[in-house]
């Protein structure tokens, strides 16, 4: 067990992804954006005894997700391995090195636009991650945002984009927390019993 808040052991005997293709609609108030993706179907079972956990986070709203669900997989999974990394600590071979990967950012303010990727978590995935394939690594993501801007959560696109183009494929839909995150635990408690159904 390795990781930066402490080792965390999950229990998770096996990793299935249903098959699965779907359309997912991302919430959101007024101008947010529907967004469709499919996922290809992963259709065997397939032993997990890894998850790394790579986030990005500037006022520390994702890194608190990311300890929630961390702490819950820790009590409700505890064989399994968890790894979790900021993204810019993270290289090309931490997307690939476990069983399960699970990408957080906020949605944040970048190269003059609003609703981007979290930059650190940008220039890990669209500069040093270039070569990488994701073909055989099941992925789920954590968005934030806040509906005070206008492109709500938007850096789950952004998510998105990055899988399509290196052969990603979510295994669930996105948890995405809007506005703090602080008092919304029970919303990750969901996701994240979500999270260990699919790896039963
Ligand atoms: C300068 C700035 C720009 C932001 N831009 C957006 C945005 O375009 N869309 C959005 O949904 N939230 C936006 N946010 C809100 C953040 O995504 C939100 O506060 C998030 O919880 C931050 O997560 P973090 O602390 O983990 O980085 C912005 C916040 C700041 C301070």
């Amino acid at each position: 067990m390795h990781f930066e808040f402490g080792s965390i052991p999950v229990q998770i005997p096996q990793f299935k992804i249903r098959n699965s293709k779907f359309i997912f609609h991302l919430l959101g108030a007024g101008s947010f954006p529907l967004c469709g993706a499919y996922h290809a179907p992963y259709s065997s079972f397939m032993p997990a005894s890894s998850v790394t956990i790579i986030y990005a986070s500037t006022s520390g709203h994702t890194e608190y997700v990311v300890e929630r669900l961390v702490a819950l997989l820790q009590e409700r999974a505890p064989q399994i391995s968890v790894r979790v990394l900021r993204a810019e600590s993270a290289g090309p071979e931490d997307l690939t090195s476990a069983d399960v990967l699970v990408l957080g950012s906020g949605t944040w303010h970048m190269f003059g636009q609003e609703g981007q990727l979290n930059e650190r978590m940008h220039r890990l995935l669209f500069d040093r991650c270039t070569g990488v394939d994701l073909s055989r690594t099941p992925v789920a993501l954590i968005s934030l945002g806040d509906d005070r801007y206008h492109f709500t959560a938007r850096c789950t696109e952004h998510f998105m984009r990055f899988l399509k183009d290196h052969g990603g494929k979510t295994f669930l839909l996105p948890l995405i927390i809007v506005n703090e995150p602080y008092g919304q635990e029970e919303r990750i408690v969901k996701w994240g019993e979500k999270f260990m159904e699919k790896m039963v």
